[in-house]
Formats: structure tokens, sequence, C-alpha cells
């Protein structure tokens, strides 16, 4: 096994020098729920393959996933639907623009949206998972999260995904766009919802690396070898988030880090490092581009030190 840090103390040391960036951040306040948290708290975890994993920083901090879950609900529509059906309705290219634009909507035609790492594109595919209800459709995403960390007990964290449902108009509005285009057909209310309880699906950063970890061993579960996902799908997924997981700050992500990841804006970040392995990172303190803004520069330092770039 090819270890990418030698103890956890280096990885504590990294994670020291990236822990004052925080203070040139700040915690995401447009849901009221997430603006409670310690933005100047910063931790990590690396899960490989064989089952070894290292922790460091701020103890085992618990996170909701808000965009890390677009990848989830992907990979599960994928499953769902099949290519075909998802990329008719939802497109594979970046946009450049911050992840809750409606812009795009209105100017590219036919009012598909660009990737399903923005809002409008990952609200689309939530609309795509199959269920007869909202309640069966909340569980297959939890079951199907419940799989991929090997822990059954995970769940949402209702006042987060409440302080959500009620307050993200913007949301609302991209829905009833593509509602209007027939991009989505269901309910707009039971949509946000889903999404908002999906959003709000909370674990540690160990849980969060063991996600990433089954990406990068191309959908296979580490610990049995059972296939979670299949391979292609979980190739699908770790591209767009090269291409779109950081959103319009990822190009200069894949510059600077060069690994397939995707951040939320509770401060979350899963890396997925194809063939080696999965990383959870929370540090809530966000960049102008809704990017944790240690996190980021912890990635930085360990792509840096441990030659992780894929490029
Ligand atoms: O749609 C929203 O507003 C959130 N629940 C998720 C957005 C998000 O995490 C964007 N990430 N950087």
């Amino acid at each position: 096994m090819k270890l990418l840090c030698e103890s956890a103390s280096e990885l504590e040391h990294l994670v020291a020098m990236a822990k004052p960036f925080a203070k040139e951040g700040k915690v995401a306040d447009y849901i009221p729920a997430l603006s409670k948290v310690d933005g100047e708290l910063l931790s990590v975890s690396l899960f490989y393959p064989d089952g070894c994993s290292y922790t460091a920083g701020d103890g085992n901090l618990i996170l909701t996933l808000q965009s890390i879950s677009k990848v989830i609900t992907l990979a599960l529509a994928l499953m769902d639907r099949g290519e075909d059906f998802v990329f008719e309705r939802v497109g594979q290219e970046p946009t450049g623009d911050p992840f809750n634009s409606i812009a795009k909507l209105e100017t590219i035609n036919p009012s598909k949206p660009l990737n399903p790492m923005i809002n409008a594109g990952a609200l689309a595919i939530t609309s795509m998972i199959r269920g007869q209800d909202g309640a069966e459709r909340i569980d297959r995403i939890l079951h199907f999260i419940h799989e991929l960390t090997g822990n059954p007990g995970l769940s949402y964290n209702k006042k987060v995904a409440l302080s959500e449902y009620d307050t993200s108009h913007l949301n609302r509005a991209l829905c009833y766009f593509m509602k209007q285009s027939g991009i989505i057909n269901e309910d707009v209310e039971e949509l946000m919802e889903l999404y908002s309880k999906q959003c709000a699906i909370e674990m540690d950063c160990l849980s969060l690396a063991k996600m990433g970890c089954v990406f990068a061993n191309d959908g296979k579960d580490p610990a049995s070898g059972h296939r979670l996902i299949p391979s292609d799908i979980a190739r699908i997924c770790k591209t767009f988030m090269v291409t779109c997981g950081m959103y319009n700050a990822s190009g200069e992500f894949a510059i600077k880090v060069g690994i397939p990841a995707k951040s939320g804006v509770s401060g979350g970040i899963m890396g997925s490092i194809p063939g080696k392995c999965g990383i959870g990172i929370f540090g809530a303190a966000l960049d102008e581009k809704g990017n944790s803004i240690a996190g980021i520069r912890l990635l930085e330092m360990m792509s840096r030190k441990y030659s992780l770039s894929m490029f």
C-alpha cells in the first residue's frame, strides 16, 4: 500500500498551516441554519481502499453535505434512468458562472441546465430520483449513502433542511423556469423539500472520505469488493468533479490541486483520487466562490507535498 503521508502528525502539521486562512473567509449565511458553525475549525480525513485511514485537525466535526450531495444524486439518477435520459435533460459543460446562477437557463436553448453540479442541474437531477413519494425518494438517497459510507445511522439534519426549504427562493425560481420548459415535471414544492433534505444529510470527514474512496475505487466498496456504482457512472461523476466540482473555480483548482473534488457551502470538500484514496475535509469559512478557503489551501499543500495531481 502506498500511503500519501507518513503519519497523522505530518497531516496535523499541514492542517495547522492551512487553518489561519479561514480568517480570510466567511461562513455561508444565506441558509440561516448554516451560519451557526465556527468557521475557524478545520478537519481532514483520508481513507484508503485497504481500510487504512488518517484523521487530523479539529476532531470529528459533523457537516451537512450541501452541494457534495449532487455527486451522490447524480450517480443514483444515472443508475435509475440511464445516461441518455439524464443527459437529454442536463448538459455536460462547465458554466463559468456562480453555482446558483439563473442566467444561462435563459440564454442556452432549450433551457437545459449546463451541468449537474450547478443548482439548476442538480435540481433537475434530484427530480429524476425514482420513488413513489418524497419519503421513498429520500429513503433511497439515504440508503445509498449508507452503502457508500458503511454507516447505516446517517440521516439529514431537520433544522438545516427546513431552514433551506423556507428560504431558497432562488432555487424555486430555477425550478419554475425548468418546469416551464419541461425539464422538470413534478410539483416544485415536493422537489424543494427533497432537495433541501438531500443537502442537509450530515456526516463526519471520515464518512465523507469513505464516499470519496468508493468513487476512487471505480464504484466498488473497498471493504467487501461489492460493486455499489457501475464503473462507467463512477467515471462520469469523477469527470464532473474535475470539470465542475468547484464551480467557477474548477479551472484554478485543477491547476493547483489536480484531483476530482466536490465542494459544498457548508465548507465540505470530498476528494477522490483515482485508484488511491478518498479525502473528506470540513472548514466552514468560504471564499468568494463558495468553496472552503482553508480546505482548498490544505488540498494545495497536500497536492504539492504528495504529488497528488493527476495532470
Ligand atoms: O442549493 C443550495 O443553495 C445549497 N443547499 C447547496 C449549494 C452549495 O452547496 C453550493 N456550494 N458551493
